[in-house]
C-alpha cells in the first residue's frame, strides 16, 4: 500500500478550502443549528440521498418529532411514513431503535463523543463522526462519497472505496484542524459535492488545485478508481392496483428481507416483460376480483436496491367488489396511513392520476 506523502503544505491547504467555504456554502437548514439531535437527522438522512432531495424531508421529519424524546416515544409505522420517499427504511428503523436506547441510557442526550456513539443501533464510523465533529466539536474525521472523491485526487490514491477510506481517515486525523473540525468536515464535503463532482469537475475554479497531483498530472478522470462493475442480478414483477371505491389492495410485507413491515402492491416474479399480462390475470383470478374497468398498463418503474435491480410492470384496474383477501388490506388510497416503498408509491401515484383523469370524462 503506497504511503500518503505529507510533505504539503497543508496549512495553506486548509486556508484556501476554509475562506472558500466562507463564502460558497450553501445555506442548509441543518447548518443554522447546532442541536445535536436535528445534527444526527440531517447527518442520517444525508447518506445515500442529494442534499437538495433531503431538505424537504429533513423538515418534514423534525416537524414531526421535534425532539429526540418524541421520536423515541412515536410508533414505528409514524417513523417510517414520515420517512416515507427517502428509501433505505432501515436508517429510520436504527434512528428510532437509537433514540430510545439513548432516551433509557443516556438520560436522552445524545453522547458526544465518535466511540460511544459507535455504540448505538445503526450508527456507524461516518455517523459517529459527522455527529461528534458538527455538533461537538471533537476533531475526528469523516469519509464518506465527497470526501473520499476530494482526497483519491488530491493524493492519487490508488486503493479502493473500503481500503482507500480508511488510509484517508488515518491521513485526515493527524491533520484535521483542532480550532474547527466541524467546519473542516463540511467544506471538505461541499467540496466535493460543488467543485470537485464524479464528472467534470470544475478544477479551473477549485480553490485547492495548487494542491491536487491529480490536476497536475492531467488525470483527474482516473481517480477516484473504481472497482470494475459487477453485473447485478435482474429482478422483474408484474404488479397488481386493484381499485375499489377509492381503496386500493395493499400487502403488509414480511417483518424480515427486503422493505420488511413496509406496504406494498400485490406483485408476482416473472421472467420477462412479455409474462407480466398473463400475472396480472393470475392475482385477479387469484384475490376473486371482478373488473370493472378496461385494465390499464402502465410505464414500467426501473429501481435500484443494493443486491439487484428490479423493473416492475403495473397495471391498474377497477374492481367491483372488495374481498377480503388473507394477508392484504384495502385501504383508502388518498389518506394511507401506512409506509410504502418508493416505487410503490410512484405506482400509485400514477393509479391515483389515472382513476382522476376517468372520472372527469
Ligand atoms: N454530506 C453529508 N453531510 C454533509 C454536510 N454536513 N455538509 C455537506 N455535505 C454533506
Amino acid at each position: 500500500m503506497a504511503v500518503i506523502k505529507t510533505s504539503t503544505n497543508w496549512s495553506s491547504f486548509f486556508n484556501s478550502l476554509l475562506s472558500w467555504y466562507a463564502e460558497n456554502k450553501r445555506s442548509l437548514p441543518w447548518r443554522k443549528i447546532k442541536d445535536p439531535y436535528s445534527i444526527w437527522i440531517s447527518e442520517v438522512m444525508l447518506q445515500q440521498t442529494q442534499v437538495t432531495s433531503v431538505i424537504p424531508y429533513y423538515e418534514r421529519f423534525l416537524k414531526e418529532f421535534p425532539s429526540l424524546g418524541t421520536l423515541a416515544a412515536a410508533p414505528l409505522e409514524k417513523v417510517l411514513k414520515t420517512w416515507e420517499g427517502l428509501g433505505y427504511y432501515s436508517r429510520a428503523r436504527h434512528l428510532h431503535d437509537t433514540a430510545k436506547e439513548v432516551r433509557e441510557k443516556y438520560g436522552g442526550e445524545l453522547p458526544s463523543h465518535h466511540k460511544d456513539l459507535m455504540k448505538l443501533p445503526g450508527i456507524g464510523d461516518y455517523t459517529a463522526g459527522a455527529v461528534a465533529s458538527i455538533a461537538f466539536g471533537e476533531p475526528v474525521p469523516v469519509a464518506d462519497g465527497n470526501v473520499w472523491r476530494v482526497f483519491s485526487r488530491i493524493l492519487l490514491l490508488e486503493e479502493l472505496p473500503s481500503a482507500g477510506k480508511r488510509k484517508i481517515l488515518k491521513f485526515l486525523s493527524k491533520f484535521i484542524p483542532k480550532f474547527d473540525p466541524s467546519l473542516f468536515n463540511q467544506a471538505v464535503m461541499e467540496l466535493g459535492a460543488l467543485i470537485c463532482a464524479p464528472e467534470n469537475p470544475s478544477c479551473r475554479i477549485c480553490p485547492v488545485k495548487e494542491f491536487c497531483r491529480a490536476f497536475h498530472k492531467e488525470k483527474i478522470s482516473e481517480y477516484p478508481k473504481k472497482a470494475s462493475k459487477k453485473e447485478i442480478p435482474h429482478k422483474i414483477w408484474a404488479v397488481l392496483g386493484a381499485v375499489c371505491q377509492g381503496k386500493i389492495l395493499l400487502r403488509k410485507r414480511e417483518e424480515k428481507g427486503l422493505w420488511e413491515g413496509l406496504w406494498d402492491l400485490p406483485s408476482a416474479s416473472i421472467a420477462k416483460q412479455s409474462e407480466a399480462g398473463e400475472q396480472f390475470q393470475n392475482m385477479v383470478e387469484k384475490f376473486y376480483l371482478e373488473v370493472l374497468s378496461k385494465t390499464i398498463s402502465l410505464p414500467p418503474i426501473k429501481h435500484l436496491l443494493s443486491h439487484f435491480k428490479l423493473t416492475l410492470y403495473p397495471f391498474a384496474v377497477e374492481v367491483k367488489n372488495n374481498p377480503d383477501v388473507k394477508g392484504y388490506s384495502w385501504i383508502d388510497y388518498e389518506n394511507n396511513p401506512h409506509p410504502i416503498p418508493v416505487p410503490y408509491l410512484k405506482i400509485i401515484r400514477m393509479i391515483k392520476h389515472k382513476m382522476q383523469n376517468m372520472r372527469q370524462y
